[in-house]
C-alpha cells in the first residue's frame, strides 16, 4: 500500500500540462476574489455558475441505441396528455410505491413504481437488509459491488419495482458528520465510482432501472430544505475544477456504467437548486456525460415548473408542490406550459423518450411479476386502499412475496469482508477456547422494541446495523452479536456473560475482573450512528453533532479496560468517531470497526473475531485525532440572514486524507489501512506503458431536437373526460377549463418571464471538447489504459488472507493532492503463495480539469 505511494512517482513519466488551481472563477462569471489558493482554494458565497441551454436531447448514444429507437417510436403514438403522465407523479401516497407517475391505460403501459432504498426495498415486508454502502465499499471488492448490487435489484424486481432509488455518491462525504454519509460508499472519488458502476450495473442486470442520487453537493442534512426562518435551500458554492475533479468524477462513472436515472438533490449548487440548475443539468450531466437516461427530483427537491424543464429536470417526484397539496408545478402546468408555447414541445418528447429508453434499456418489458407491485409502502396489512390518501379502491394490496432468495449468505460475507481490523496485539482471533467471555454494551444486543421498533430505524437502541431515514429496508431478522458470539462460545462448551447496560458499571467492572483474572477476553460494543435530517435521533438533526460515540461509549471501554487486560472493541459506526482517549490503552488488545453491516450483522462479526473469515476490509475514510483534524465542517447555524444558507467549499478538493496530506495532519489510521490475521510481502512493481492514440476534444454537432407527433392546440381536447372521477389530491394531466390561465391557477400566469433565449433552440448544438458523440461517460479518450502496473504480492503469514494493494498517484502539480486513489483490486492468496496485482491507469486518471479550455 504505502509502498505504492513513493514508488510509482518516480516510475512515471508526468508530463502534464498544470493548468487552473480549484477556485479558478468560471470564464465571465462574476466570481469573487480567491487569491490564495491554499487557504482560500475553492469556490466562495455568492458563487454562481454560467447558464447553459438548450437542454440536450438524448439521441442514443453507445448501448444505447436500440432503446432509443423503440422509445422513439412508443413516444411518437402518445399524446400530449399522455407525455405528460409519464413525467409526472400522481402524488403522495396515491398509489403504491414511495413514488409512481402516470400510466398510460391506452397503451398499457403501467406506472412505474419507484422505491427507496440503497441498501434494500423499504417499506414491506419480507426483504433482506443489505450492508449499508460504507460497509461495502471498505471490502474495496469490485465482485461484491457488483453482487450486492444484483442482489437488491432482484428483490425490487420480484416485488414489481421499476426504479430503485439508489445508489448513492451524494454525498460523498465532504464531513464526516454527514447524515446521509453511509449510505453512500467513500469520500475518495475512484473507491466511489468503481463502487457505484458497480452497483448500477448490478441492479439494472436484475432487470429494474437504478437512480444514482443525489445530484450533486448535497453534503449535509440541515437546511437542506431551508428552515423554520429561511425559505431556500443552502447553496453548496463548488468551484469548477473540485466539481470536475471530486464530486462529478463518481456521476461519471455512474453514468458511463448506463444509470437510467439520476435523482436531483434538495440544496443548491452556486446559488440555483438543483433540479433547475442548467450548469449541473444541461451542461454537465447530460452534455458533458452524455447521460442518456432521465433526471427525477428528490421528493418535493422541485421548485419552478418552466424553469425546471428547460433546464433539464424530466420527471418531478412525487409529483405535488407540497406532499398532497393536489396542486402540481408539472401536471396540467405542464399541459398549459406545452400549449402556451413556455415549454417547447421537443423539451417535452425529450422527457418522455428518456423515461422509455430507460425502461427498454434495462429490458423491464421481460422482468414484470405478477400483481406488481405486490406491496405497499403506506401499510403491511393484507388488505387496504389502493390509494391510500384518498382512501379509494379496498382490495388485496400486499402479498408478502418472500423476495430473499439466498441473499443471506452473500450479506454475511460482504459484511464479514467489509470489517477493518485496526489494532490487534495478538488477541485475535479468539481461539473459542477461552475460559470465560464478556460481552459488554448495547450495541451488542437487541433492540427493545425490535429491529424494526422504531420507524425508518430512528433510535440508537440496541446493536447498530442500519443508519436512519429513506436509506433504509426492514430486517426480515437481525442477528446480534451477542446471540452469535454465544452459539460459538456454546459450541466449544465454554461460559458467556454480558452486560449490556451502558452505564451499569459496576456490574461491568464486576465481570472484566473475573475475565481477567482467568486470562479470557472482554469484547465491547460501541456505535454512532446518523441519518437523514426529518428525524431527530438524541438531538442529531440527522447530521451527527459530534464524532464522539454515542451512549457514553468511552467510559464503557474505559470501565472495562480498568479491570480487564485483554479487551477487544467493536465499532458499528457511520462514520470515523474519536478514539484517541482509549485506542493507545495497552488493555485494547484489538479494535475492530464493523461498519453498518445489515441483518447478519453477528454471524459477520463472530467470523472475523474466531477467524472464520480473514479480515481484510479497508478504511474507506480517515480516522482523525481530533475533529478538527478534517478541515472541512458541517454549516449548523444560518449564515446569511433568512437568505439560503452559504456552504463554500473553499476546500476544493482536499477532503478526507487529501486534507491531512495538505496539512501534515497525522491520522490515527489512515484511508486505505486495515490489518489481517496474516503478513503480505509487495515485489516485482513493473510499469507498462501503452501507446494510445493522443487525446482529442470532441467536435461536430448532434442532430436537430426530435419531435414526436404533433400536438392540438384545441384546449378541450385536455379537459378531464366524463368517465374519470378524480382521486383527492392526485396529480392529473388534465385542464379543468378551456381557459389555460384558470386551468394553471397560478396567481402569476403569463408574467412574462424572460427565459434564455437558446433554451428554445432546437438546431443542431456543438459537442463539447469533453464530451462525446459515441458514447455516455464524456470524451472516451479518457478511458483509455496509458499504463499497467503489476506487482507480485506474496503472503508471508501462516493463513490464507485477502490483501487490498491501492495504487496512488502524484499528479505533481502545486494544486494538487500530494496522492490519489487511482486504482485497486484485492486479492486473496494462500498461506505462502503469491498473487499478481494488476491495475491499469486511464488518462482521466492523470488529467487535471482545465477551466478555461472546459476541457481535462
Ligand atoms: C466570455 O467572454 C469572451 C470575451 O468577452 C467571449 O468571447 C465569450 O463568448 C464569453 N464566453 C461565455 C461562455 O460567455
Ligand atoms: C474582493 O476584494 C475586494 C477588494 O480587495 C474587497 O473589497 C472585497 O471584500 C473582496 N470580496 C470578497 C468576497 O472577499
Ligand atoms: C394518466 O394517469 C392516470 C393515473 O395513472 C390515469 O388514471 C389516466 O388515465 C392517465 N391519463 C391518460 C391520458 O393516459
Ligand atoms: C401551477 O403551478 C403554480 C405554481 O407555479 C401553482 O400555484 C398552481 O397551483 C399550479 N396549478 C395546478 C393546476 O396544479
Ligand atoms: C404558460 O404556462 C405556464 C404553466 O401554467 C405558466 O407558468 C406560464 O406563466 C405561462 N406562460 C405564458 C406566457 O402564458
Ligand atoms: C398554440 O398556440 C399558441 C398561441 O397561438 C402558440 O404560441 C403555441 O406555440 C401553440 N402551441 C402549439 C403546440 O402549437
Ligand atoms: C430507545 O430509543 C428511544 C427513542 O430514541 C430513546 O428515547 C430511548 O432512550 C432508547 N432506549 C434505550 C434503552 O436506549
Ligand atoms: C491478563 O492477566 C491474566 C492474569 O494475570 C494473565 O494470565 C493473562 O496472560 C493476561 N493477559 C494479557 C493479554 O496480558
Ligand atoms: C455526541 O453525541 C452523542 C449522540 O447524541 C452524545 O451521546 C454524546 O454525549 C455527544 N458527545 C459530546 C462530547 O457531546
Ligand atoms: C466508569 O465510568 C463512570 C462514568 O464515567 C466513571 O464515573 C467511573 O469512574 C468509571 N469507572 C472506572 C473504574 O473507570
Ligand atoms: C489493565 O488491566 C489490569 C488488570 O488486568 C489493570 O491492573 C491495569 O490497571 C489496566 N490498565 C489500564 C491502563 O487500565
Ligand atoms: C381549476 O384549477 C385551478 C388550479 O388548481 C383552480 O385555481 C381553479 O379554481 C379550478 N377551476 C375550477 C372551475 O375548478
Amino acid at each position: 500500500m504505502t509502498l505504492m505511494r513513493g514508488v510509482l512517482l518516480a516510475a512515471l513519466p508526468l508530463a502534464l500540462a498544470q493548468v487552473n488551481p480549484p477556485g479558478t472563477p468560471f470564464p465571465n462569471s462574476t466570481y469573487p476574489n480567491s487569491t490564495d489558493p491554499l487557504t482560500d482554494s475553492g469556490a466562495q458565497s455568492g458563487e454562481t455558475s454560467p447558464p447553459s441551454y438548450p437542454s440536450p436531447w438524448g439521441e442514443g448514444l453507445g448501448d444505447w441505441e436500440a432503446a432509443y429507437a423503440q422509445a422513439h417510436a412508443f413516444v411518437s403514438q402518445l399524446t400530449l396528455l399522455e407525455k405528460v403522465n409519464l413525467t409526472t407523479g400522481v402524488g403522495w401516497e396515491g398509489e403504491k410505491c414511495v413514488g409512481n407517475n402516470g400510466a398510460i391505460p391506452r397503451l398499457g403501459f403501467k406506472s412505474l413504481c419507484m422505491q427507496d432504498s440503497p441498501l434494500g426495498v423499504r417499506d414491506t415486508d419480507f426483504v433482506s437488509a443489505f450492508p449499508a454502502g460504507v460497509t461495502i465499499a471498505a471490502t474495496w471488492d469490485r465482485q461484491l459491488f457488483y453482487q450486492r448490487g444484483y442482489d437488491m435489484g432482484s428483490e425490487h424486481r420480484d416485488k414489481g419495482v421499476d426504479v430503485q432509488l439508489g445508489p448513492v455518491v451524494g454525498p460523498i462525504g465532504r464531513s464526516p458528520e454527514g447524515g446521509r454519509n453511509w449510505e453512500g460508499f467513500s469520500p475518495d472519488p475512484v473507491l466511489s465510482g468503481i463502487a457505484v458502476a458497480q452497483t448500477v450495473k448490478g441492479i439494472q442486470a436484475a432487470g429494474i432501472m437504478s437512480c444514482t442520487k443525489h445530484y450533486i453537493g448535497y453534503e449535509q442534512e440541515h437546511f437542506r430544505q431551508g428552515g423554520p426562518t429561511i425559505s431556500d435551500s443552502i447553496s453548496s458554492n463548488i468551484d469548477d475544477v473540485t466539481m470536475h475533479e471530486l464530486y462529478l468524477w463518481p456521476f461519471a462513472d455512474a453514468v458511463r456504467a448506463g444509470t437510467a436515472s439520476v435523482m436531483c438533490s434538495y440544496n443548491q449548487i452556486n446559488n440555483s437548486y438543483a433540479c433547475q440548475n442548467s450548469w449541473t443539468q444541461n451542461y454537465l450531466l447530460k452534455n458533458e456525460l452524455g447521460f442518456q437516461g432521465f433526471v427525477m427530483t428528490d421528493w418535493s427537491g422541485q421548485h419552478s415548473g418552466v424553469s425546471s424543464a428547460l433546464a433539464g429536470l424530466d420527471m418531478t417526484m412525487p409529483g405535488d408542490i407540497g406532499f398532497d397539496s393536489g396542486t402540481s408545478f408539472w401536471g396540467p402546468n405542464l399541459t398549459i406550459a406545452v400549449l402556451n408555447g413556455t415549454i417547447p414541445q421537443w423539451r417535452l418528447d425529450d422527457m418522455c423518450v428518456r423515461i422509455v429508453a430507460a425502461w427498454y434499456y434495462v429490458d423491464r418489458e421481460a422482468n414484470q411479476v405478477e400483481n406488481a407491485p405486490n406491496f405497499s409502502s403506506w401499510t403491511e396489512d393484507t388488505f387496504g386502499y389502493l390509494h391510500y390518501y384518498a382512501s379509494e379502491d379496498y382490495t388485496q394490496i400486499n402479498y408478502h412475496v418472500d423476495v430473499r432468495g439466498d441473499h443471506a449468505a452473500n450479506i454475511r460475507t460482504q459484511a464479514a469482508k467489509g470489517t477493518v481490523l485496526l489494532k490487534n496485539n495478538g488477541a485475535l482471533p479468539l481461539t473459542g477456547k477461552e475460559k470465560l467471555t464478556g460481552v459488554f454494551g448495547s450495541d451488542a444486543s437487541e433492540n427493545q422494541y425490535g429491529p424494526n421498533g422504531c420507524s425508518d430505524r430512528g433510535c440508537d437502541n440496541g446493536t447498530l446495523a442500519m443508519g436512519w431515514g429513506s436509506g433504509t429496508a426492514n430486517f426480515p431478522y437481525l442477528v446480534t452479536p451477542l446471540e452469535a458470539i454465544k452459539a460459538e462460545v456454546l459450541s466449544n462448551g465454554k461460559s458467556i456473560e454480558s452486560v449490556i447496560d451502558d452505564y451499569a458499571y459496576a456490574q461491568q467492572n464486576a465481570l472484566a475482573r473475573r475475565i481477567s483474572d482467568v486470562a479470557g477476553a472482554c469484547i465491547v460494543f460501541v456505535n454512532a450512528d446518523a441519518g437523514e435530517g426529518y428525524i431527530i435521533v438524541d438531538d442529531n438533526e440527522g447530521d451527527r453533532n459530534n464524532l464522539t460515540l454515542w451512549h457514553n461509549g468511552d467510559d464503557l471501554i474505559r470501565n472495562v479496560t480498568s479491570f480487564c487486560n485483554n479487551t477487544i472493541v467493536v465499532m458499528h459506526t457511520v462514520g470515523p468517531v474519536l478514539v484517541d482517549a482509549w485506542y493507545e490503552n495497552e488493555n485494547v488488545t484489538a479494535i475492530i470497526w464493523a461498519a453498518i453491516p445489515g441483518q447478519e450483522s453477528g454471524n459477520a462479526i463472530t467470523d472475523i473475531l474466531y477467524g472464520k473469515v480473514n479480515p481484510g476490509g479497508k478504511n474507506v475514510f480517515t480516522w482523525g485525532a481530533s475533529r478538527g483534524a478534517y478541515g472541512t465542517d458541517l454549516l449548523y447555524e444560518p449564515n446569511n440572514g433568512a437568505g439560503a444558507p452559504q456552504e463554500d467549499f473553499a476546500e476544493g478538493i482536499f477532503i478526507d486524507y487529501r486534507h491531512f496530506d495538505r496539512v501534515g495532519e497525522t491520522p490515527i489510521y489512515e484511508f486505505g489501512f486495515g490489518l489481517s490475521y496474516t503478513t503480505f510481502a509487495y515485489s516485482n512493481l513493473q510499469v507498462q506503458t501503452h501507446s494510445a492514440p493522443a487525446y482529442t476534444p470532441t467536435t461536430g454537432q448532434t442532430g436537430s431536437a426530435p419531435v414526436l407527433g404533433s400536438v392540438s392546440n384545441n384546449t378541450a381536447d385536455y379537459l378531464l373526460p366524463d368517465d374519470i372521477t378524480p382521486l383527492v389530491a392526485y396529480i392529473y394531466p388534465y385542464l379543468n377549463s378551456t381557459s389555460l390561465a384558470a386551468s394553471s391557477g397560478d396567481p402569476q400566469y403569463g408574467i412574462n418571464y424572460t427565459f434564455p433565449a437558446g433554451a428554445y433552440d432546437s438546431s443542431p448544438q456543438p459537442f463539447l471538447a469533453a464530451g462525446s458523440k459515441v458514447a455516455p461517460g464524456g470524451n472516451q479518450a479518457l478511458y483509455d489504459i496509458l499504463f499497467t502496473v503489476t506487482a507480485t504480492v506474496t503472503n508471508t503469514g501462516g493463513v490464507a488472507g485477502d490483501e487490498v494493494p491501492q495504487l496512488y498517484l502524484s499528479l505533481g502539480g502545486p494544486n494538487d493532492a500530494k496522492v490519489v486513489l487511482r486504482n485497486f483490486d484485492r486479492i486473496t492468496i494462500a498461506a505462502g503463495a503469491s498473487g499478481t496485482f494488476t491495475a491499469d491507469i486511464t488518462r482521466r486518471d492523470l488529467s487535471n480539469w482545465d477551466t478555461d479550455a472546459q476541457d481535462w
